[in-house]
């Protein structure tokens, strides 16, 4: 059981006060109770002894009891005798996560999409192929030859030469990311993030031990590249993970010069760098069908580079998230290595499932042409209903990936996000995409949605934006030190 600090929870809460006009213990429970539905505080985790939360927090030790006394009885908190208050969920006996975003409630704090035509074909083509492998045992840490070339060559037709046994077939790029970081990592080693990330990733390298070190990307200016320099220089990091293109959840890409100048930067460190291509290939700015392929981050190294460059990536955006079917490509003996850490978690991946991805493979690029389409027609939907119903925020206009980055332009995203609860949505806060509570002025809305859903997402935001703007905004210190 984990053990959460006064000092982690203050950290956690951010502003909870001065937004609400609620009692300080109400609002208080109020922001607990969000962390928990965010995913922000684990299941499980010891929340701090109140005599201490309150003078971390400098509140009497009664608002303290009658916040935690609050969480009690609505189920979020279970006091047990020596082991202090931990957090649950009060849906006992369903499925948590079902209980988190439950079926009448419309979910947007997932950016998924509906599976493309082309899977319940290639499903059938996939079938016809199956009697081939039925005679070999199906347990096999590093994925069918077949599929790991069809990879390999798409890697080599977009520029960055690859052989069958540098790819690994995964349950899905988390997995893939997972299975990574129990690799390279162990604890206390240092792992460089973007923030705000996938807040996924994240979890996966702290669970193995990393201590994360921040490098800021923002819908304005894309990555800070004196900050990517110095944190390099200063963290020494043994592993960092980006999402160069499509980044989740800005949308931007990183231009060409910078990638070069980040993999000199892991060179000199030694660190590895994994690059996150989940979203690699959903670029929307040029779409026509002959659009010119997005390289490989790693192909942005020149051949003779020091630096060990790692690529994982899926179909999940692009075909389907519920084919779990993934990859890493790595040098021969990282993969090798991988295989053998695989040993203890998994025994490999659904061979029927492969065969499938096998087929939709030879047909890919058309699936993306659609898929880049779709997403296009996505933004500007969101665009237009945001636009209309909620003028006073602050829009990018992303060339690629799933989700809109937005400016609220006052630190009430967790406010918003609880208020949402209300009108039926349910959408992550901005701080689940950073690290200590940063983040509390933006929202990541996913425009990967069919344009119904959308208008109906928007109008729940606005609903719940035009409760959040009736109490008054009060800008303590610790807002501005937020902003990121
Ligand atoms: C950037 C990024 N990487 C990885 C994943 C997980 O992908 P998969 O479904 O292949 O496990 C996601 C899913 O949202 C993602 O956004």
């Amino acid at each position: 059981m984990s053990s959460l600090s006064a000092r982690a929870l203050a950290s956690a809460l951010g502003s909870w006060r001065g937004i609400s006009s609620a009692p300080a213990y109400a609002a208080l429970a109020d922001r607990i109770r969000l962390l928990v539905l965010d995913g922000r505080l684990a299941l499980g985790a010891r929340l701090p002894a109140e005599r201490e939360l309150a003078a971390q927090l400098s509140l009497s030790r009664t608002t303290i009891s009658a916040a935690y006394a609050e969480l009690r009885d609505s189920g979020y908190l279970e006091s047990l005798r020596g082991s202090g208050s931990i957090v649950r969920l009060p849906f006992r006996g369903a499925a948590p996560l079902e209980a988190i975003a439950p079926a009448h409630l419309l979910d947007f704090s997932k950016a998924t999409l509906p599976a493309v035509p082309a899977v319940a074909a290639a499903a059938e083509r996939a079938s016809a192929l199956l009697p081939a492998y039925l005679g070999e045992s199906g347990f096999d840490p590093i994925g069918l030859r077949a599929l790991r070339q069809a990879l390999a060559d798409r890697f080599t037709m977009r520029g960055l030469p690859t052989d069958a046994d540098e790819v690994m077939i995964t349950v899905g790029a988390q997995h893939a990311i997972g299975l990574l970081a129990r690799t390279l990592l162990s604890r206390g080693d240092r792992a460089l993030v973007e923030s705000p990330s996938y807040p996924h990733a994240s979890e996966a390298l702290r669970a193995n031990g990393a201590r994360l070190v921040p490098v800021a990307v923002t819908t304005e200016d894309g990555w800070d590249e004196l900050g990517l320099e110095q944190t390099f220089q200063r963290t020494s990091p043994t592993l960092g993970y980006l999402m160069p293109d499509n980044h989740n959840p800005t949308g931007r890409s990183m231009p060409v010069e910078l990638r070069e100048r980040t993999i000199a930067f892991a060179a000199e460190q030694g660190t590895t760098l994994i690059a996150d291509e989940t979203m690699g290939e959903l670029g929307f700015a040029d779409l026509s069908a002959d659009a010119r392929p997005i390289p490989p981050f790693a192909a942005s190294a020149g051949a003779d580079t020091r630096a060990r460059l790692v690529t994982v990536g899926s179909v999940g955006k692009t075909v389907w998230g519920g084919l779990r079917v993934g990859w890493i490509r790595a040098d021969r003996e990282l993969i090798q290595r991988i295989a053998r850490v695989r040993y203890s978690s998994d025994l490999g991946t659904p061979v029927f499932d492969q065969l499938v991805v096998l087929e939709l493979l030879g047909d890919y690029d058309p699936i993306l042409v659609d898929r880049r389409a779709y997403l296009r027609a996505g933004r500007d939907h969101l665009l237009a209903a945001l636009r209309a119903r909620l003028p006073q925020w602050t829009l990018p206009v992303p060339e690629g990936g799933l989700t809109l980055w937005v400016n609220l332009g006052a630190p009430v995203s967790s406010q918003l996000a609880l208020a949402a609860r209300n009108e039926g949505l349910v959408i992550a806060a901005g701080p689940r995409f950073g690290m200590n509570g940063v983040f509390e002025r933006f929202l990541r809305v996913p425009f990967s949605h069919p344009p119904e859903l959308i208008d109906r997402a928007v109008e729940a935001l606005a609903a719940a934006w035009n409760g959040v703007a009736r109490h008054p905004v009060v800008f303590a210190q610790e807002d501005l030190a937020e902003v990121v």
